[in-house]
C-alpha cells in the first residue's frame, strides 16, 4: 500500500485529491491548521475506502508548521510516495493594498514550504527510485497577477526545474495549473465571484482526475481542460500590455475591507 501526504487536505482541490487517493486505496497523510476538520475527514475516508489516514496540524505559514511537515516526509520507516503541496490561499487587494506582513506569508505558504517539504521528499524517493510530487500552481502562473501569480511562477519554474534535475531517478515531479475552481478560496481571500463566467469554472474532482493522468504520462507542467489550454495558448502570443489589462481584472473584485 502507497502513502500519499497532502497539504491543504481539508478544503478544495487538496480535499478532492483526499477523496480521490483514499478511494484508490492509498494511505494518506492530512496537512492543514485546522485539526478538527482533518479529524472528520480522516474518520469519513478511513470508515469509506478502509485505508488509513493520519491527522497532521501544521501551519506552513510558521517555520515550526514546515518542520513538522518536513519531518514526517523523511520518516524512512513510513515512506511517503505522493507528495501533493497544494495548501494556498488568496490575499484580499491588489498590489500596495495588501500589507507587508501578508504579501511575505503568502511567499512563506507558495514558495518556501513548498521548496522545503519538495526537497523532503524527494531525498528519500530518490534513494528508493519512485515516487511523485504535484506542486499546486495555477494559470495565474502565466499572467501578470500580483503576487499570488508571481509566487505561482515560481511554483511552476522550481519545480520544471527540479523534474528536469531528477530525471531518470524514478521520481516525478509536476506543477498543476488549474484555471478557477470552485473551492472556499475565493470567499476565504474576500473575492467576489459574480464577474467570473460560468464556463471558466472547474470542478475539482475532475481537475484531479486530470492532473493524476497528467503524471502518470510524466508531463512536468499541466494545465487541464482543454479551455484553459487554449487560453494558454492565446496568452503565449497575447501582447504583454493587453494581457496585463485583461488578466488584472478578472475575478479580482474584492468585498469591503
Ligand atoms: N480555487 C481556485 O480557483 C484555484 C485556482 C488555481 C490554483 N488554486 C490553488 O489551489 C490550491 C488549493 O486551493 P483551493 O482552491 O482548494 O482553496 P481552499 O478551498 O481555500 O483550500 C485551501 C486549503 O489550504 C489550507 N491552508 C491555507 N493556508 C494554510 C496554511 N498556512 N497552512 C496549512 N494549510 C493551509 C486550508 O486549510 P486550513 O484553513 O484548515 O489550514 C485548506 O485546506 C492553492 O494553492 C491555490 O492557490 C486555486
Amino acid at each position: 500500500m502507497t502513502t500519499a501526504l497532502i497539504t491543504g487536505a481539508t478544503a478544495g482541490i487538496g480535499a478532492a485529491f483526499a477523496r480521490r487517493l483514499a478511494g484508490e486505496g492509498h494511505n494518506l497523510v492530512l496537512v492543514a491548521r485546522d485539526t478538527e476538520r482533518l479529524r472528520v475527514q480522516a474518520t469519513e475516508l478511513h470508515d469509506r475506502h478502509g485505508i488509513e489516514a493520519e491527522v497532521l496540524t501544521a501551519d506552513l505559514s510558521e517555520d515550526k508548521g514546515i518542520a513538522a511537515v518536513e519531518a514526517r516526509l523523511g520518516d524512512r520507516h513510513q515512506s511517503v510516495d505522493l507528495l501533493v503541496n497544494n495548501a494556498g490561499f488568496g490575499n484580499k487587494g491588489r498590489y500596495l493594498e495588501v500589507s507587508m506582513a501578508d504579501e511575505l506569508t503568502m511567499l512563506k505558504v507558495h514558495c518556501e514550504a513548498v521548496l522545503r517539504l519538495t526537497s523532503a521528499a524527494a531525498a528519500g524517493m530518490k534513494e528508493r527510485g519512485r515516487g511523485g510530487v504535484i506542486n499546486v500552481a495555477s494559470v495565474a502562473a502565466f499572467v501578470p497577477r500580483g503576487t499570488y501569480g508571481a509566487s505561482k511562477a515560481w511554483v511552476v519554474q522550481f519545480t520544471q526545474g527540479a523534474a528536469k534535475d531528477l530525471s531518470g531517478s524514478g521520481v516525478r515531479l509536476m506543477a498543476l495549473c488549474p484555471g478557477f475552481v470552485r473551492t472556499e478560496f475565493h470567499k476565504r481571500a474576500g473575492m467576489g465571484t459574480d464577474s467570473i463566467p460560468g464556463w471558466m469554472w472547474l470542478d475539482a474532482d475532475k481537475l484531479v482526475t486530470s492532473a493524476l493522468a497528467d503524471l502518470a504520462r510524466g508531463r512536468t507542467v499541466s494545465v487541464p481542460d482543454a479551455r484553459y489550454k487554449a487560453l494558454m495558448g492565446l496568452v503565449k502570443v497575447a501582447p504583454r500590455g493587453l494581457l496585463g489589462g485583461v488578466t488584472s481584472r478578472t475575478g479580482r473584485k474584492y468585498g469591503p475591507q
